[in-house]
């Protein structure tokens, strides 16, 4: 039986394919933490294209060292103050009763003070789903200014997004380096969908020829996402296991594919009719004329 859990988003590979570059900045980013300077870090690129699981893998290592400790919060269902208090009960314990924010700031910094050499690494995934993050960042700054050895890692889709949400004052204090993730070709794409199928199956149940056009498809269409590649490919190996094949041939992928690629062209469409309706009605009008090329010619030309 295949452990298809290691397709889920949460599940963390022994080994990243590739991403070198993006590991050593991450890696030194947390040297210079662990210096004792206070850091922020903008990692920033499309869905799907490895921002979580390489950072969760660094950290994993930063995790490893005496001293040092990360904290991973997901924005996309915490306020504020419970990303707060998450970190609150890392550093000073759980506690019943929540106190105020103020007090947990000054709390978590006076603990904080008491730890001698201590190094903390906070990621905020997908930081701009958080509402309010302003307020957010303000804490992590103030225990900033009273505790040094802090390395704020912030994750999310576009390098504008942090100037966009935070206001010119805290801007100014957090200075942000920045890290971009770039979307995968579809070499690399072939490389994550091999490890991930062997780790899953114990062999490659796709032929290989099947795997690259699905790789090709995800990286041009799709700015390569391995995410979605991961849910493209699942849906071929269930209707290869229907049709009882025992390895994903071209032709399953050339039917998912091609419904896919109807798909996307839809939402394109309903995107188009939502946002320029005009456009949208001039590309209605033109598929309407394929069908009456005398029209047009009438029209326009005999006109
Ligand atoms: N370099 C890589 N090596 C191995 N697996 C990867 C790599 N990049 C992405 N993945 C896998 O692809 C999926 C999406 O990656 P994720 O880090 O969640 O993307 P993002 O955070 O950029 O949206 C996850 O299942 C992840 O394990
Ligand atoms: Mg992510």
């Amino acid at each position: 039986m295949a452990t298809l859990d290691v397709f889920a988003d949460n599940y963390i590979p022994e080994v990243i394919i590739d991403r070198e570059k993006e590991r050593e900045t991450i890696k030194y980013f947390l040297q210079d933490v662990l210096k004792g300077v206070n850091k922020v870090l903008c990692i920033y690129g499309k869905p799907g294209v490895g921002k979580t699981v390489v950072t969760k893998h660094v950290l994993n290592q930063f995790d490893e060292l005496e001293n040092a400790c990360s904290i991973y919060l997901c924005a996309s269902h915490l306020t504020p103050n419970l990303a707060l208090k998450e970190i609150y009960e890392v550093i000073c314990g759980e506690e019943k009763r929540r106190p105020p924010s103020p007090l947990m700031v000054r709390e978590i910094g006076r603990r904080l003070l008491k730890k001698r050499n201590y190094t903390i690494a906070i990621t905020l995934d997908n930081f701009d789903k958080m509402n309010g993050v302003e307020s957010f960042l303000w804490n992590i700054n103030n225990i900033m200014e009273t505790f040094p050895r802090i390395g704020l890692i912030l994750i999310s889709t576009s390098e504008a997004e942090i100037r966009g949400l935070v206001g010119r004052r805290l801007f100014s204090r957090l200075r942000p380096e920045y890290c971009e993730f770039k979307p995968y070709n579809a070499d690399r794409l072939y490389e994550i969908a091999e490890q991930r199928i062997k780790q899953a199956y114990g062999r490659l149940v796709i032929s290989e020829e099947a795997l690259s056009t699905l790789c090709e498809f995800v990286a041009n269409e799709c700015d390569g996402n391995a995410r979605y590649l991961f849910k493209l490919f699942l849906n071929s190996a269930d209707i290869a296991s229907r049709n009882q094949e025992n390895k994903i041939g071209l032709k399953t992928i050339e039917e998912v594919i091609e419904e896919e690629g109807e798909f996307i062209l839809k939402s394109k469409l309903d995107e188009i009719k939502k946002s320029a309706p005009r456009m949208y009605e001039v590309l209605r009008i033109i598929a309407e004329l394929q069908n009456k090329q005398e029209v047009v010619y009438t029209v326009i030309v005999g006109g």
